[in-house]
């Protein structure tokens, strides 16, 4: 991580600690969202661990996007939306877009909208309420509506994942199990046996905290909208998989197979002692670094989701200009733009390049602040700037009134 003991080299440095300081704090304050329990306090003791219900984490809760809004969200391309029903006792899935819903009347059905924090700033501001955990852990706010009965069965998530009530009433009942078998020959993974060892009725503003695989069941009470802020936690194997596939790209094995040693065989289906020795000796030659997988984890995390576009800048502006209304109203970050740090290497939206130290400094508080005021933008290098507009220009930030 940075550390900032020298502040003629690097003028960012007291904004820096000021900001890292006052992060601190904000940890160690009592929060409503968490029920009066710290950020640290939540993670020592619940964070992925235990179930915690919050009566009225957002006390008067107003739902951010209507009901109609969140329907012509899944009609989108763009946009991942999941249609779940269960009528005449069977479990049907339809993925998005979705033109054509059921009638409002009729009960059992639930409307999932992912990553609406994508698409609306109330649900990006929502989300980043939740900033006392990492950046790198991050999924998406999802939304779901369901008429009365709705749900998506008794299931468990590999997420860690926050159920805030929004709209109506939701009956959640939970339960610690290790069966996790799921019912054979249906569109959605629901446990076989599911044994509720609690129930809640979450009203607006309620929110229920789960850890992954912990086995949960939401039934609407009438009419009722969900948001789920959801944090990944990905398979080793998923990991192990992405890695391989990035050393992939990077591996450099020059030559080639060579036998000019070969000898007569009298089992030419045998793969020979030979033939296997020389492979191992040119593949134990693969070797990866602690910097190769910092590169792939940054790029692995800060990967948009495959839905994701970025649209045009609101305005196409040359270097010059860009630069002197960046200095005037200072940048932020697209609500789709992810960007992590970690020592000398900067990642957003997949791509990774490493930086000296003072402009780590100031491309670190772009990603953990998401903004950079006016007086922030003049003081960045040229380097800096440079990559300021080719990110202005791919829509992955934003100059900040216009924005
Ligand atoms: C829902 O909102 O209907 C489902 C959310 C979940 O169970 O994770
Ligand atoms: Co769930």
């Amino acid at each position: 991580m940075i550390r900032c003991g020298v502040p003629v080299l690097f003028p960012h440095c007291s904004i820096q600690l000021t900001s890292r300081r006052a992060r601190y704090n904000e940890t160690m304050k009592k929060l409503t969202l968490l029920g009066g329990l710290t950020p640290q306090e939540f993670l020592r003791d619940t964070w992925h661990k235990k179930p915690l219900l919050i009566r009225q984490a957002i006390p008067q809760f107003a739902p951010i996007l209507s009901r109609q809004a969140l329907v012509d969200l899944a009609a989108r391309e763009d946009v991942e939306s999941r249609l779940v029903s269960y009528f005449n006792q069977q479990w049907q899935m339809q993925s998005g877009p979705l033109t054509k819903l059921p009638a409002f009347a009729k009960k059992a059905w639930t409307l999932l909208v992912q990553g609406v924090n994508l698409h609306e700033d109330a649900a990006d501001a929502l989300l980043r309420q939740f900033r006392f955990l990492p950046d790198a852990r991050l999924d998406d706010l999802m939304i779901s509506y369901a008429t009365d009965g709705g749900g998506v069965g008794p299931h468990v998530d590999s997420y860690d994942v926050f159920l805030l009530q929004a709209q109506g009433e939701r009956r959640w009942r939970i339960g610690a199990q290790t069966d996790l078998r799921i019912v054979d020959n249906v569109p959605l993974k629901i446990l076989r046996d599911f044994k509720a060892e609690e129930e809640f009725v979450l009203q607006p503003g309620d929110m229920l905290y789960l850890p992954p695989h912990y086995a949960h069941e939401g039934v609407a009470v009438g009419e009722c909208m969900t948001y789920s802020i959801g944090f990944r936690a990905p398979s080793h194997q998923e990991l192990g998989e992405a890695f391989l596939q990035f050393m992939g790209d990077s591996i450099d094995l020059p030559g080639r197979y060579a036998d000019p040693d070969l000898t007569v065989t009298s089992h030419p289906a045998e793969i020979s002692k030979a033939m296997l020795a020389k492979v191992t000796e040119q593949l134990n030659k693969v070797q990866f670094s602690a910097d190769d997988i910092s590169i792939f984890l940054g790029e692995y995390l800060s990967e948009p989701k495959a839905s994701v576009t970025f649209d045009d800048p609101v305005r196409d502006l040359s270097p010059a200009k860009f630069r002197q209304l960046a200095a005037k109203h200072g940048v932020k970050l697209s609500r789709k733009t992810q960007l992590l740090y970690r020592g000398k290497h900067v990642f957003v939206n997949g791509e990774s390049f490493a930086v000296g130290r003072a402009d780590l400094l100031s491309l670190a508080l772009l990603a953990d602040s998401r903004e950079l005021n006016a007086s922030q933008v003049a003081a960045v290098s040229e380097d800096v700037m440079e990559s300021l507009y080719i990110w202005y220009q791919d829509a992955w930030i934003m100059l900040k009134s216009t924005a």
